[in-house]
């Protein structure tokens, strides 16, 4: 028998898929073929908004995890760490698409970029301000249930803080190996600002970390 394929959810869209995906919309959103001024436009801008839209989920996951945090619930803020880290990575991966990207293509699209930079991506300063918020309420966490960094490397593997905390540096980690791989693009590719002092800042931004305390910790005895 076929299948009635037929929508049933309200909203535009020939199908229910289309409809509930809003691919419509979605597919609208990259410069058509006739306003483009370099066809490797659609390249650069499917992966940065796949990008944001990839931030999005990790700075919501963030966002949750903070809010267990507060409740005293480190065992369920863990998992949700674990999505936002896997979804940098990903968005890591993305940025091999760049290995496709000349030099000259890239220079040759800069009028339709205007002043624009990756700088001013929502997702990142979204994942970043979540990411301080999730320092901080660790922190009150610590504080609250009078448990000592220093003391937490002892502490049973199996033990919610200790693996929230692991959670933690791994995000911090996936954070800095995207900074590492973005830092690599910029100079391979180059554009207005890959040389001399902001060259320097992206190199410099790879060895930051939002939980720096969490990093000596793991490695450092209490005695040490
Ligand atoms: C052709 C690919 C790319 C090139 C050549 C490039 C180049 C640069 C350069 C030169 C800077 C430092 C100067 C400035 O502020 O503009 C920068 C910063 C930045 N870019 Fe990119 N970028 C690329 C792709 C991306 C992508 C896909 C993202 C993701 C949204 C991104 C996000 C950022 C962020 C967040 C910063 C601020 C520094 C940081 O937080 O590490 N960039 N980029």
């Amino acid at each position: 028998m076929k299948r009635d394929h037929s929508p049933v959810l309200p909203g535009d869209g020939a199908t229910d898929y289309a409809r509930y995906m809003r691919t419509d919309t979605l597919l609208d959103l990259q410069r058509r073929p006739e306003e483009m001024i370099h066809r490797d436009e659609l390249l650069f801008q499917v992966v940065h908004q796949s990008t944001e839209l990839w931030l999005k989920l990790a700075a919501a996951e963030l966002t949750e995890a903070v809010a267990r945090v507060h409740a005293g619930e480190p065992a369920a803020a863990e998992p949700l760490l674990a999505r936002a880290a896997l979804g940098v990575r990903l968005v890591t991966d993305q940025l091999e698409m760049f290995r496709y990207l000349s030099p000259a293509d890239f220079e040759a699209m800069q009028p339709a970029l205007g002043k624009g930079s990756g700088a001013e991506s929502p997702g990142w300063r979204q994942v970043q301000a979540a990411s301080r918020q999730l320092g901080r309420a660790f922190t009150d966490h610590l504080a609250a249930h009078g448990i000592a960094l220093a003391t937490l490397r002892a502490t049973d593997p199996t033990n919610p803080v200790h693996l929230l905390a692991e959670a933690m540096v791994e995000w911090d980690e996936r954070v800095s190996l995207w900074r590492a791989r973005h830092y690599q693009v910029a100079l391979r590719i180059g554009g207005h600002a890959a040389t001399g002092a902001e060259a320097t800042m992206l190199a410099k931004l790879v060895g930051h970390r939002f939980f720096p305390e969490l990093w000596q910790a793991r490695v450092k005895s209490v005695q040490g």
